[in-house]
């Protein structure tokens, strides 16, 4: 069950590990592992007596496109990728947090009225067959409840993910001779990310974004409840696209280093604040479901991350469409830094990319 602390996520799918176990010799670190669509991200976490510490971070840029669907396309440089991650940051432990996100992963909220609940967990799968988009033989589903409430009515978050893709990641993983302790969603870490660096009341909602290269990872929560996700097929590469065809550059990486280039020329910038308008719409039209649905408490604010949320302008553009202040979130501020081994600077260069990775590392092991 979902703690005060919004630990929702927390074990989903880590019965089908037999649980979490850090690694013998170095109990008080975790890793998290997040195998995005264009970057591999390693973080390890330390605990220490009162916080977690900072203390290994990397990410390597995977040479592929991925597809539109997230199918692991090239699993031999996606697992050297992942291997060269883990060097880079000169990780010796074996055991990781990772993520699934995409269409591959369906994350519904529902509202159940149960007698007993002893049978809470037959009609959730009954109501989760109405769901799913695919066969239930395919799929590996778990709950958890978030609130019990009076008239026999329960809240649950469904979390059903294709047996077929749950494989695929942990055999990447596996085949990177590393142990998928966890395989959790990446909407779920964000939501740790954030919880662990920033106060968390029930009386206000906040919406978390993180734009990563092929969609946005959308979680509308408040203390500690997820109240709506969603997976938005909108990231970097849509931009980087746009850019390609309007400016009929011959291959996506012209437009991508045009891009990423701090001193965008003109035609760049209006294109790419074009693209941020169109996933500010997104993120409105999620507003006002939630708001029209009644789902939690206002949203009083918007959290950004994901390499996409560097795009120039992103967070003004999103506060001006969505009328609700907007900033990038610190995966950072409530842990501990050694500075002379991470700088300030680093820090911000790595900031809107570590959100997902920290929380994962969260996730792997118990908040001290
Ligand atoms: N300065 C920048 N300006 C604009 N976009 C940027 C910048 N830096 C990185 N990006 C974009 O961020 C994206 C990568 O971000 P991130 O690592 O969060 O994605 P990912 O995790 O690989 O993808 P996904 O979350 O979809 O699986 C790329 O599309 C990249 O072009
Ligand atoms: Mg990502």
């Amino acid at each position: 069950m979902a703690s005060a602390h919004g630990r929702a996520g927390s074990s989903f799918f880590a019965r089908l590990f037999k649980g979490f176990s850090l690694s013998s010799g170095s109990k008080s670190s975790a890793v998290g592992l997040s195998i995005g669509a264009s970057t591999i991200k390693v973080a390890q976490l330390k605990k220490t007596k009162t916080n977690w510490k900072l203390e290994k971070f990397s990410s390597v840029p995977l040479t592929e496109a991925p597809s539109e669907h997230r199918e692991i396309s090239n699993v031999v440089s996606t697992v050297q990728a992942i291997q060269e991650a883990m060097a880079q940051a000169d990780i010796g432990l074996k055991d990781v947090c990772s993520a699934i996100a995409g269409s591959g992963i369906i994350i519904k909220n529902l509202t159940i009225t149960v007698a007993d609940m002893k049978e809470l967990q037959d009609q959730v799968f009954w109501e989760a067959e109405q769901y799913i988009p695919f066969d239930i033989s395919e799929v590996v589903i778990d709950y958890q409840v978030t609130k019990q409430g009076q008239d026999n009515q329960v809240d649950v978050i469904l979390v059903a993910v294709k047996k077929e893709y749950l494989e695929q990641y942990m055999s990447v993983i596996e085949e990177a001779l590393l142990q998928p302790r966890i395989i959790d969603a990446e909407v779920f870490a964000l939501q740790n990310s954030f919880e662990t660096n920033y106060p968390v009341t029930d009386t206000e909602a906040t919406l978390l974004a993180d734009i990563g290269a092929l969609s946005t990872k959308i979680m509308i929560c408040a203390g500690g409840i997820p109240y709506f996700t969603k997976d938005a097929p909108f990231g970097g590469i849509a931009i980087t696209n746009e850019i390609q065809r309007e400016l009929k550059l011959p291959t996506p990486v012209d437009a991508e280093s045009l891009k990423v280039s701090g001193n965008l020329p003109h035609e760049v910038s209006e294109i790419v604040a074009r693209m941020c308008h169109v996933l500010g719409t997104e993120l409105k039209k999620s507003i006002d479901f939630y708001s029209a649905s009644s789902l939690g408490p206002p949203i009083s604010s918007i959290l950004l991350s994901g390499g996409g949320a560097r795009a120039a302008h992103m967070t003004k553009i999103i506060e001006d469409n969505t009328g609700i202040p907007t900033q990038l979130l610190d995966p950072f501020v409530r842990l501990e830094i050694d500075q002379s081994q991470f700088s300030p600077e680093y820090l911000t260069s790595i900031a809107a990319e570590a959100a997902i990775p920290i929380g994962l590392a969260l996730r792997a092991g118990d908040k001290p």
